[in-house]
């Protein structure tokens, strides 16, 4: 196929190389002077294994965005979303938060689209820098022209390894509004790995790639945090590491990844509130443990905020189904229904409790009259039951089906998101 890239930068020029490598025709536009000597000289100033030698033997050229977009089949956006120099974790953390600036890669894809207007040819574009979610909606679609077949793929790729993580990547993201574009990229991908493609919707696959990195940062910090107290207390952070990495199926898998309630039981909970004492005590740089606790409680507010926001429309009384802190047991401890049932309750808000494993049958009101219930442990007999007519149901497992006759708010999959949210109840104390 013929590629066209947009962007021959850190990301862009490895990845043309590598697209080279595996036998496509690629072709380049890149205003920058540098890129040009880079191409012109064959030398690169950076290091990137492999990269060298494939640019030794290149015939990409930097042609003009024109003969580009008559050039290409597909054509690739690699350009800068740069944060200033304050944001990228090299100094204190400012007090001012800011989004990326997407200025490069508007005026990349506004240039582009003209010029895909102009020549009044479909084509497909997609675009791999890193944005963050919403922002190919506000700030990228508006400037399409209608014969751009759209889609973002961001990549899990890391400095130095580009070609090496382009070519073999755990999976390949594609968010997608277009049907037509998507088929020819995966035509093109399955010329360069046989990794799964994922293919999502374009403001999921936004917030994927940034998640993913994110998941990163707190694997580092958790590291981090037991080097410390290691070194505190003599321990070997070497050998925790080691055993820790053996828990393939629960610390390294895709267990514990899909959103609910918090963690809770016996162990978890309480562990957290211990080792957030030994960090006291040790003096650690930074209490991970209390960190996890506060989220915790911070995110089961918010449920609770759900609820009172409900009710305040609905007027009706408040149950939650689960005391259990697990599905299909009657144990309570550690439970985060319970603790939901307590914030509630702190506010002065209404509430009961049921679970059909501690309590018996269930009380014939819950039949007969409309209620708003809050799903807290995700028993499998919930998903069974016929709720009274005019519930509102509100489920942060998301597996009770939805009906006609009541209300079912899947929580994280909200189909009208609230762009400004209410916090109701107000922030307990940590
Ligand atoms: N470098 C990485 O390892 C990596 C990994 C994953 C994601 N990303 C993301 O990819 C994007 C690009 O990163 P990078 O490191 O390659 O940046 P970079 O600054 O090295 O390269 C961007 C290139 O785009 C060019 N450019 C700017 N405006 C242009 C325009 N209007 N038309 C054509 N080209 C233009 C620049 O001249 C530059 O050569 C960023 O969003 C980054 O976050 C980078």
């Amino acid at each position: 196929m013929r590629i066209g890239f947009v962007g021959l930068g850190k990301l862009g020029l490895p990845v043309a190389l590598a697209t080279e490598l595996k036998g496509h025709e690629v072709m380049g536009y890149d205003p920058s002077d540098s890129v040009k000597e880079i191409i012109n000289t064959r030398k690169l100033p950076y290091m990137e294994a492999g990269c060298q030698e494939l640019l030794d033997k290149t015939n990409i050229k930097i042609i003009s965005l024109r003969e580009l977009v008559a050039f290409s089949d597909i054509i690739f956006v690699a350009v800068q979303t740069p944060h200033l120099p304050k944001y990228e974790g090299i100094t204190r953390i400012p007090t001012e938060r800011k989004d990326f600036d997407y200025t490069f890669l508007k005026k990349a894809i506004n240039d582009l689209s003209e010029e895909i207007e102009n020549q009044k040819v479909k084509k497909i574009v997609i675009v791999i820098s890193t944005v963050l979610p919403s922002t190919i909606e506000r700030e990228i679609k508006p400037i399409l022209s209608s014969y751009v077949r759209f889609c973002y793929n961001p990549f899990f790729i890391a400095m130095t390894t580009t070609i090496k993580d382009f070519l073999e990547p755990e999976f390949i993201l594609f968010g997608v509004d277009d049907k037509e574009a998507v088929e020819m990229a995966k035509t093109f991908y399955r010329t360069i790995t046989p990794s799964p493609f994922f293919e999502t919707s374009i403001k999921n696959a936004e917030l994927i790639k940034v998640l993913y990195n994110t998941f990163i940062g707190m694997k580092i910090v958790f590291a981090n945090t037991a080097m410390e107290i290691c070194h505190k207390i003599g321990a070997d952070v070497d050998e925790v590491s080691k055993a820790l990495a053996l828990g393939y199926k629960r610390i390294i898998s895709n267990q514990y990844l899909s959103g609910g309630m918090g963690d809770g039981g016996s162990c978890h909970p309480r562990d957290n509130i211990a080792l957030s004492f030994l960090s006291e005590q040790q003096g650690l740089s930074y209490d991970w443990f209390t960190n996890l606790m506060v989220a915790r409680e911070k995110q089961t507010e918010w449920l609770a905020s759900l609820i009172v926001e409900e009710q305040t429309k609905s007027n009706l009384p408040i149950v939650i189904l689960g005391k259990a802190y697990k599905p299909e047991t009657n144990l309570v401890v550690g439970s985060p229904s319970v603790l939901l049932y307590n914030i509630l309750c702190e506010s002065k808000i209404e509430c009961e409790m049921y679970d059909p494993f501690i309590d018996g049958k269930m009380p014939d009101k819950y039949f007969e009259l409309p209620h708003i219930f809050f799903i807290g442990t995700k028993h499998n007999e919930f998903m069974d039951y016929v709720f009274p007519d005019n519930s509102i149901v509100i489920d942060p497992h998301r597996y009770i089906p939805h009906s006609d006759n009541y209300k079912v708010i899947s929580i994280g999959q909200n189909k009208s998101p609230i762009l400004i949210p209410k916090v109701i109840v107000p922030h307990a104390r940590v």
